[in-house]
């Protein structure tokens, strides 16, 4: 599907960054991180032969930069929504780490929804005049499939994204949008240094590029993709087993990889 104009948060690295250079270069770019000076390399980057790149540092933790974030893509003609931006603590729930965690939600849970809610209507508007369809992709997690203690806020933020963006896809099926809500597995980017992840990822897991050309090839075919068979395995497995039993194990794995 080609779109004509992207928006990508947490475009500064990882799989944000990764659907930047997946898009075709008929694609403009309006792409966001609080890295200011990543966002102009990419910016010089990707819009070296004259692919229109636009650039906001914005900190998704604050209210104010979310609407300052809305106001900048006022009328711009966005018809591809890529809620990306997001991060992890590993840790005990109640560790000393309280305004980490609501700091959290605002960029993993508010954020994507403020984001929707704005461009949303305007982009089904435009499609539906077109005769074009336009596109959102929700970046939850697999661990948004299940509780998973010492990753407990993390994991609850995503329940809730992958949750509503499975709500909303299901309530939007008969307009021109098509709505991915996608669960990457362990993937090779900074999040688990960020979440300070003891020992690092939990596994080789994918490449950033896999998983964003992964969601692009599935945005409009699914409205839910779980990213590798073994990952998609693992979320069977969960629903399938007694939930206190998941919980325990789920509970031991992590706090032996929480104390190393
Ligand atoms: N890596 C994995 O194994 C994995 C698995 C499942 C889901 N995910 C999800 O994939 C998404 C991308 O993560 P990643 O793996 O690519 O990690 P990453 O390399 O750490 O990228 C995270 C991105 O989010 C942005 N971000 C973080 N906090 C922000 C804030 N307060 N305001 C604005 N932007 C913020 C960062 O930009 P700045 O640093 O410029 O602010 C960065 O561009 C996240 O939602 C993550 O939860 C990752």
């Amino acid at each position: 599907m080609a779109f004509r104009a992207a928006l990508i948060t947490g475009a500064t690295s990882g799989i944000g960054e990764a659907f930047a250079h997946a898009l075709p270069p008929t694609t403009a770019l309006w792409l966001t991180g609080r890295n200011e000076a990543r966002l102009a390399m990419l910016a010089a980057e990707l819009g070296a032969a004259g692919r229109p790149v636009a650039t906001l540092g914005a900190d998704l933790a604050l209210p104010a930069d979310q609407a300052k974030l809305v106001a900048w893509l006022a009328g711009a003609p966005i018809d591809l929504l890529i809620n990306n931006a997001g991060f992890g603590r590993q840790g005990p729930a109640l560790a000393e780490a309280k305004a980490e965690d609501r700091a959290m939600i605002e960029v993993n849970v508010q954020a994507p929804v403020a984001l929707a809610e704005a461009l949303l209507p305007g982009m089904i508007e435009r499609a539906r005049e077109t005769g074009r369809r336009c596109g959102l992709i929700n970046v939850a997690s697999m661990v948004g499939h299940f509780p998973m203690p010492y990753l407990a806020t993390y994991a609850a933020t995503k329940a809730f994204l992958a949750s509503w963006s499975d709500a909303l896809a299901v309530e939007l099926r008969k307009s021109p949008a098509d709505i991915l809500t996608l669960c990457p597995g362990v993937t090779r980017t900074g999040f688990f240094e960020r979440a300070r992840f003891a020992g690092g990822a939990p596994g080789p897991g994918h490449s950033a590029d896999a998983v964003a050309a992964a969601a692009l090839a599935t945005l409009g075919r699914k409205p839910h993709l779980v990213v590798g068979t073994l990952n998609r395995l693992s979320v069977l497995a969960a629903r399938l087993l007694p939930r206190q039993l998941f919980l325990r194990g789920a509970a031991a794995a992590m706090k032996r990889r929480t104390r190393r």
